[in-house]
């Protein structure tokens, strides 16, 4: 066995690579010199472009990214003698540790391959009875939406869209909102917490409850929100929550993570057939065949990472990069910002006026190495703007000068 990752200690793994001293400083916001050490010592960022792009995945720090490796290897040289004696074992631990981390209990989650899959178990598998309606709007993720849409169209659920409002003042607004569009059919409502499209962040709690009040279940799309955003999982009171643990909490790609509370998940029908598993083990959904070995063995190197730099400390810095580039282009006039500071984080979109965004998004690629996206929002579209942990603020007034630069 020797070779083998202590799971249960990522931390011993980082000996060699992390100085707990980097993560004692309280790295505040602002403090380039800190975050610049940080992006500098633990992660291999490209020199040649500017990943303003961070919304489709993270990237694994340094140390993270060696035990990746030293996993893959392992589980290629070891082969079926490691999946069939020793995986088994170690995948318990780490669904251990990481319902540690999200403080639910491991009866409670599946490690799947990404949130589209966590989530497909949720919204096809929940117990929808003939009449059942659902409430969606324009910032859910497509996958969801469609994963909705395809129920419909097998007859078994009527869809509600409605539009998000791009700008509510405040959480009690959007409760608000999401309260007038129930109607007495609504089952289930789908709750993006964190919007891809503008990084509009619901407030979860506050409408889960408003719906479970009418009997009305919350399927909570979290895939951006773990990691980015402190949340607690079991106060949000959504017993069915889908998560990424490729976006923001730096674990290689292939790994997501669906939450179903223990009462609930007797109802649940499977989607990847299953008949001899306990109709109340959470197991019955998650048989979906062999899985990546060497992602899933990150898993306590990556959670280990996140929790030694601090989700607060996370957030707060990607809020504050996010902040330099609004305030400074909300005060041009083509310049359309389309997020609400105060109910974002990191990710932030907005689009010029006379402007086509794919256009826009070419231009800064092509001609300032700068890559950010475009997201379907109304006719427009929008172009969405994510920054990482290591993202440098200059990078961030680079972008500023080159969106001034094709406004202008
Ligand atoms: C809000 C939201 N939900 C779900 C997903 C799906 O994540 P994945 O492609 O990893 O399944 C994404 C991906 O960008 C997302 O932004």
């Amino acid at each position: 066995m020797t070779g083998l990752p202590a799971v249960a200690s990522a931390g011993d793994l980082f000996d060699s690579v992390i100085d707990v001293k980097d993560f004692a400083n309280e790295g505040a916001p602002d403090d380039e010199k800190y975050w610049k050490h940080i992006a500098h010592k633990y992660y291999s960022v490209s020199k040649d472009y500017i990943n303003l792009e961070n919304g489709y995945y993270g990237m694994q720090p340094k140390p993270v990214l060696q035990a990746f490796q030293r996993n893959i290897s392992l589980a290629n040289r070891e082969g079926a003698r490691f999946a069939r004696k020793v995986y088994p074992g170690m995948n318990t631990t780490i669904k251990k540790e990481l319902a540690d981390f999200l403080t639910v209990a491991p009866e409670e989650i599946i490690i799947t391959r990404n949130a589209t899959e966590a989530l497909n178990i949720a919204i096809q598998g929940y117990p929808f009875k003939e009449g059942d309606e659902v409430l969606i709007n324009q910032l859910d993720y497509f996958s969801m939406i469609e994963a909705f849409r395809l129920l419909e169209k097998r007859g078994k659920i009527k869809v509600n869209a409605f539009d998000m409002r791009l700008f509510p003042a405040n959480e009690d607004e959007i409760v608000e909102l999401y309260s007038k569009m129930i109607t007495d059919k609504t089952k289930v409502i789908l709750l993006t917490h964190v919007s891809n499209i503008n990084g509009l962040i619901v407030p979860v709690k506050k409408i889960a409850a408003m719906a479970k009040e009418k009997g009305i279940d919350a399927i909570t799309d979290s895939a951006h929100a773990l990691g980015q955003v402190p949340f607690s999982l079991p106060a949000l009171g959504s017993d069915f929550v889908g998560m990424n643990l490729h976006k923001w909490i730096g674990n290689p790609i292939g790994a997501g993570v669906l939450y179903i509370k223990k009462e609930r998940i007797k109802e649940m029908n499977v989607l990847f057939g299953d008949v001899n598993t306990a109709e109340d083990n959470i197991s019955k959904l998650a048989h979906f065949g062999t899985t990546p070995f060497a992602v899933i063995m990150t898993i306590p190197d990556s959670l280990a990472f996140h929790k030694l730099m601090g989700v607060e400390k996370i957030s707060k810095r990607l809020h504050y990069l996010k902040s330099i580039w609004i305030n400074e282009l909300k005060q041009i006039d083509k310049v359309e910002i389309l997020t609400p500071p105060d109910l974002s984080c990191a990710i932030a979109s907005f689009r010029i006026r006379d402007k086509k965004t794919v256009d826009v998004a070419d231009v800064l690629f092509t001609q300032h190495n700068i890559l950010t996206v475009g997201r379907i929002l109304g006719k427009e579209g929008c172009l969405r703007v994510t920054p990482g942990v290591y993202t440098p603020a200059d990078d961030i007034r680079k972008f500023i000068s080159a969106v001034k630069a094709i406004a202008l």
